[in-house]
């Protein structure tokens, strides 16, 4: 029998006119999911039992983190991990292909798919991809071969993804801190049409900061994770370290995945290299250049800068301080903290 996802209420009528002018990606509204009212669009209506109830299995390693934490980089070193480095593949394929999106279909509204067919009218190729990326991840991975391995990425919070713990994959959760994310997350969302966001910094900030941007609350996804962070299968990381020290990453990454190989520290030196953000940018297989063809994403804003505390520029000092004391609030009733490095 079908588990009954999470039930969900309309966003009130004043916001959701309010918030389709700005976010141009969605045209219908939105929904408030679960006690804590982590924030989706319309769609979540017809498709939450599919995700709610899709079959995860004990071979899935999953990766999991709240948008804008440091993701993709991570994807490309689990699965060459996974794969034994295997260079080649991650080299022709995109990492999309080998590590799919669960949910990004939530995002991608009919009208705007049709949009994106209408762009791209004279390749079928790009018209492919455009009506791909809007098939629900529950579909697409469920009719992915059985006998190999599956790599899934999820924005997800626990509360709403079906029963990984049960079933004993591999689990790891990436958290950044949460200045990096909304400044990221700022710019993600001009940049990309299935966002489509019109407004200025502030008019975001104060969005993340009321829990009224895609895959928010930002602290009920954190510590949801990391009230979980000990249970056997989960590797809870923090982008900042993993940043910092990408050799130290590697090796805890690959004993978590039970690698019980040696990494030489030629390999080491090759993956640290492969993943270093100058080269992460300039790689077609990792940057989202697909989405960039098919003019879904308008510039280079999916590999960015990086790095930690990069994103004080955009705060003005009454944001700052507005952040600041958000944070210390959130951190109260928890021992969750982020760990500082100058990188
Ligand atoms: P910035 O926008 O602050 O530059 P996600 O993959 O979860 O969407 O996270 C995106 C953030 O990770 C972006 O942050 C991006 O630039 C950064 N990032 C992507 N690849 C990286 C890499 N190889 N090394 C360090 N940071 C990376």
């Amino acid at each position: 029998m079908a588990r009954q996802p999470p039930n969900y209420e309309l966003l009130s009528e004043e916001k959701t006119k309010e918030m389709l002018k700005l976010f141009k990606g969605e045209r219908t509204g939105f929904v408030l999911v679960g006690p804590k009212k982590y924030f989706f669009p319309f769609r979540y209506i017809e498709q939450a039992e599919g995700f709610y109830n899709f079959k995860a299995r004990s071979d899935d390693t999953w990766l999991l983190s709240h948008p804008r934490s440091g993701t993709t980089v991570m994807q490309e070193l689990i699965w060459l991990l996974a794969n034994d480095l295997n260079f080649d593949v991650a080299k022709k394929r995109l990492l999309t292909e080998r590590f799919p999106f669960f949910e990004f279909s939530l995002f991608n509204h009919p009208e705007v798919t049709q949009e994106f067919l209408l762009f791209n009218k004279d390749d079928t190729v790009k018209q492919q991809l455009c009506r791909e990326i809007a098939l629900p991840g529950y579909k697409v991975i469920a009719e992915m071969p059985s006998h190999t391995p599956r790599f899934i990425k999820s924005h997800f919070p626990f509360s709403m993804l079906p029963g990984l713990l049960d079933v004993g994959c591999k689990i790891v959760y990436i958290a950044r801190n949460p200045k990096d994310v909304v400044s990221s997350w700022y710019h993600l969302n001009r940049s990309i049409s299935t966002q489509g966001f019109l407004g200025d910094f502030s008019t975001f900030f104060e969005y993340f900061l009321n829990n009224l941007t895609p895959w928010s609350p930002y602290w009920e996804h954190l510590k949801e994770a990391w009230n979980l962070r000990n249970s056997k299968n989960i590797l809870f990381l923090f982008y900042e370290e993993v940043i910092h020290d990408f050799p130290k990453t590697i090796k805890k990454v690959a004993k978590f995945l039970g690698k019980t190989y040696t990494l030489s520290d030629e390999e080491i030196n090759k993956l640290t290299n492969h993943l270093n953000i100058q080269n992460f940018r300039n790689n077609p297989m990792v940057n989202y250049s697909e989405l960039k063809a098919c003019k879904i994403i308008k510039d280079n804003s999916f590999i960015r800068k990086g790095g930690n505390g990069n994103s004080e520029d955009i705060f003005t000092p009454e944001l700052n301080v507005k952040i600041e004391k958000w944070i210390e609030e959130n951190l109260k009733d928890t021992d969750l903290r982020f760990p500082s490095f100058n990188t």
